[in-house]
């Protein structure tokens, strides 16, 4: 009895400390959203007649790796991304690498 409710509580530990990367994570990547180029993604991608990330991302029609190959690369009138992403004040302070930035914004933009 005792042992299960120690391994309970070390369940409920694990289960507790995910949520709070996870709130975190979507919380960098609002900010990346907001800031990034200085005026944010949302400049453009608010208007109606670009690509709605939020769409894309929560329906599925833009899986991860396309996503990245767009922030790297860049795309028509969409510019290269990367460098202004790592720029943003929160990823450095989190001490985010490129993977750890594309995922917080990726699953921010899947959480709205
Ligand atoms: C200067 C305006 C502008 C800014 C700022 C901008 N975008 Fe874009 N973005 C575009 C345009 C225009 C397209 C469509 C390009 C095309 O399809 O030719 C696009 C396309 C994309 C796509 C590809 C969508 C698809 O279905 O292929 C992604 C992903 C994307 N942008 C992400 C971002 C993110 C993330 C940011 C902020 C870090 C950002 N964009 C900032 C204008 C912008």
């Amino acid at each position: 009895m005792k042992k299960s409710l120690g391994s309970l509580a070390g369940v409920a530990l694990i289960a507790l400390s995910s949520q709070a990367f996870a709130s975190e994570d979507i919380e960098i990547g609002q900010k990346i959203y907001e800031r990034a180029f200085g005026r944010g993604c949302g400049t453009c991608h608010d208007i109606a007649s670009n690509p709605q990330l939020f769409d894309l991302v929560k329906s599925g029609k833009l899986d991860r790796a396309k996503f990245e190959t767009v922030i790297k690369e860049g795309k028509g009138g969409m510019p290269k991304a990367m460098e202004a992403i790592m720029a943003v004040g929160p990823v450095k302070k989190a001490g985010y690498g490129e993977d750890q930035a594309l995922d917080a914004l990726y699953k921010y933009l899947g959480s709205k």
